[in-house]
């Protein structure tokens, strides 16, 4: 590929995640929710980093505002994955990538809530289409996201 990483991701790999998305589409905003709060299960202290967390009354399982963060990583890690056949994060993303970097290096963004992240991306992925886990699904979308974390990570500059 010419992300600069050295991997190549495969047609099969952009498939599996083409068809596990178009799933798991149905029920998106519940598997988003899931999997944010799997996240704060795995590190409470993630919550601190989330403004409207961290000032509101409203328990966690019922704040409104947690549902978009967590469609946009499922939705742009798909995206991401599509993008990937294509020959990298296109540059059209440029933009969104640059922003996504400022917003994250803002919040104090961590490699290890990256890291959380991934494992609470997978194992919601795991949980919401069991029929079609396997061993390369998994491979598919962890290649997706750490593609878009990487990405993400070199526009994290102060
Ligand atoms: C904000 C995407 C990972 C914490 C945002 C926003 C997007 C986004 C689209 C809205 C603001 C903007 O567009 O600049 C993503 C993607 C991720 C990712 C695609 C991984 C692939 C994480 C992780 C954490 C995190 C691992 C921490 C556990 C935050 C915080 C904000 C934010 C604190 C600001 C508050 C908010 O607007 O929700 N992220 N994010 N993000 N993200 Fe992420």
């Amino acid at each position: 590929g010419s992300c600069g990483e050295g991997k190549v991701f495969t047609e099969e790999q952009e498939a599996l995640v083409i068809k596990s998305w178009s799933v798991m589409k149905k029920n998106a905003a519940d598997l988003a929710f899931k999997f944010f709060l799997k996240i704060f299960e795995i590190a409470p202290s993630a919550q601190k980093m989330f403004p409207f967390l961290r000032d509101s009354k409203v328990p966690l399982e019922q704040n409104p505002k947690l549902k978009p963060h967590a469609l946009n990583v499922f939705t742009l890690t798909c995206e991401t994955a599509v993008q990937l056949r294509k020959g990298g994060i296109a540059a059209a993303k440029e933009t969104t990538i640059k922003r996504l970097g400022a917003t994250h290096l803002k919040y104090d963004v961590l490699d290890e809530h990256f890291e959380v992240t991934k494992f609470a991306l997978l194992e919601t992925i795991k949980e919401g289409i069991p029929e079609m886990w396997s061993v390369e699904m998994k491979g598919a979308w962890a290649e997706a996201y750490d593609q878009l974390v990487s990405a993400i990570k070199a526009e994290m500059k102060p």
